[in-house]
């Protein structure tokens, strides 16, 4: 009898929003009047640009051409797209990527959860708490997590980010091999400045670690200070690796598109002690597992960058951050204690005393039929507070927060 990958009998029964999802189906079973308001996972809601569906309409018309069908593509991309993000994410902005440290995927979650396949399993990872889970789950899957104690795993370090510290997680006391950081942050969509960055950085430049560094949200930013890129900042190219999305970005959470950037400098160390560049083993990886990210997928996402595609997409941002205002100043008006939003579409708030996050979770749902995320599901430091998402059509949104504003009143 074939034997199985016993850490997952160690992991919870449920990946986050899986457990929400049944706990509202299951609601909605038992309450099918409720007008419930979504605002949980953090999924888009408005419909994809037209420059992009232009794109994708043309592109499937190709594929049933002799002339333009395409089978297998590139396992690493087609170089249309990644010229594209080359020119427009970094050497347009200063930063000096070469065409073959870009890897085109299915989307951030899917890198940020593989990336674990070429480090060795006696790594000691850090996670910011709260964190996405994707990050602590996949790294329990692989043997790294140890055991699960009061929410926390033995062998991963958790660097906490509260309203104390503002959020700003302390460099850790003990070794680390490597370091998960997302910024714009999921779940507290707060941020580090460049000089916040940099400490992180040379931490990981002095200490031999390495940066995970989840840059799914960088279109949100509108402060100067705060870094679009882990490679704005000097000396990164030898430590991080860094993991983008077009999910957020530009609507694809339904069409799948991201990329991750392993440049050769970012090494690792083999059990002969040699210090290996991680870009051809991520590219070995990748040619093995993967089979590229379809041709009119890539297609829709080359034309994100597109003038028109840039302008509609930045309107479709422009809209979700104008749900995080109308959130932030409607919850502070109800007297909750609100972070995060400024740059970022996730509104972060402090429960009200002596009220659990999942107790916020239900009340929420039970009397006011809104959706949030509790936030210990992100880790122990996530208790007490609570996420909204902004992704939400702005009607809705505004209807909640009416909802909220009454209900505290
Ligand atoms: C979230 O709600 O945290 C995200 O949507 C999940 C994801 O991007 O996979």
């Amino acid at each position: 009898m074939a034997f199985l990958n016993n850490n997952f009998l160690a992991l919870p029964q449920t990946y986050l929003f899986s457990e929400i999802a049944r706990r509202v189906s299951v609601f909605k079973e038992q309450n099918p009047e409720a007008d419930i308001i979504r605002m949980g996972i953090g999924d888009v809601t408005l419909p994809i640009v037209p420059a992009v569906i232009e794109a994708l309409h043309s592109a499937v018309d190709q594929m049933g051409t002799k002339d333009g069908f395409h089978g297998y593509g590139p396992e690493q991309g087609y170089d249309f797209l990644r010229e594209t993000i080359q020119k427009h994410d970094f050497t347009d902005n200063g930063i000096e990527i070469a065409l073959d440290e870009i890897f085109v995927s299915d989307g951030a979650k899917s890198d940020t959860g593989n990336i674990g396949d070429i480090l060795s399993k006696n790594n000691i990872i850090a996670v910011t708490d709260p964190v996405y889970p994707v990050y602590v789950d996949t790294n329990v899957m692989a043997g790294r997590g140890g055991e699960l104690n009061d929410g926390k795993w033995s062998n991963i370090v958790y660097l906490p980010c509260t309203k104390e510290n503002g959020f700003v997680p302390a460099l850790p006391t003990e070794k680390v091999d490597i370091i998960y950081l997302c910024y714009p942050n999921n779940p507290t969509g707060t941020t580090l400045t460049r000089s916040q960055l940099k400490v992180w950085v040379d931490y990981a430049k002095k200490n031999d670690a390495l940066i995970l560094f989840d840059a799914a949200y960088e279109a949100f930013i509108k402060d100067d200070d705060v870094p679009h890129s882990i490679y704005e900042i000097e000396g990164a190219k030898d430590c991080a690796i860094e993991f983008r999305s077009f999910s957020k970005t530009a609507g694809f959470t339904g069409l799948r598109c991201g990329y991750t950037v392993i440049p050769k400098t970012v090494k690792a160390v083999a059990d002969n002690g040699e210090k290996v560049s991680l870009n051809p083993l991520w590219n070995r990886r990748q040619c093995t597992k993967f089979n590229g990210t379809a041709y009119i997928i890539q297609k829709a996402a080359q034309a994100v960058y597109s003038d028109k595609g840039q302008s509609q997409v930045k309107e479709m941002i422009g809209y979700y951050m104008n749900n995080t205002k109308v959130m932030k100043s409607g919850l502070v008006e109800a007297g909750f204690e609100v972070f995060g939003g400024d740059n970022a579409p996730y509104i972060w708030i402090k429960t009200p005393q002596g009220i659990t996050s999942w107790e916020f979770f239900d009340k929420l749902l039970n009397e006011l039929y809104i959706v949030g995320t509790p936030g210990v599901g992100f880790g122990p430091s996530g208790e007490g507070y609570f996420r909204l998402t902004a992704f939400g059509d702005k009607d809705r949104t505004l209807e909640a927060i009416e909802r909220i504003k009454k209900w505290k009143h």
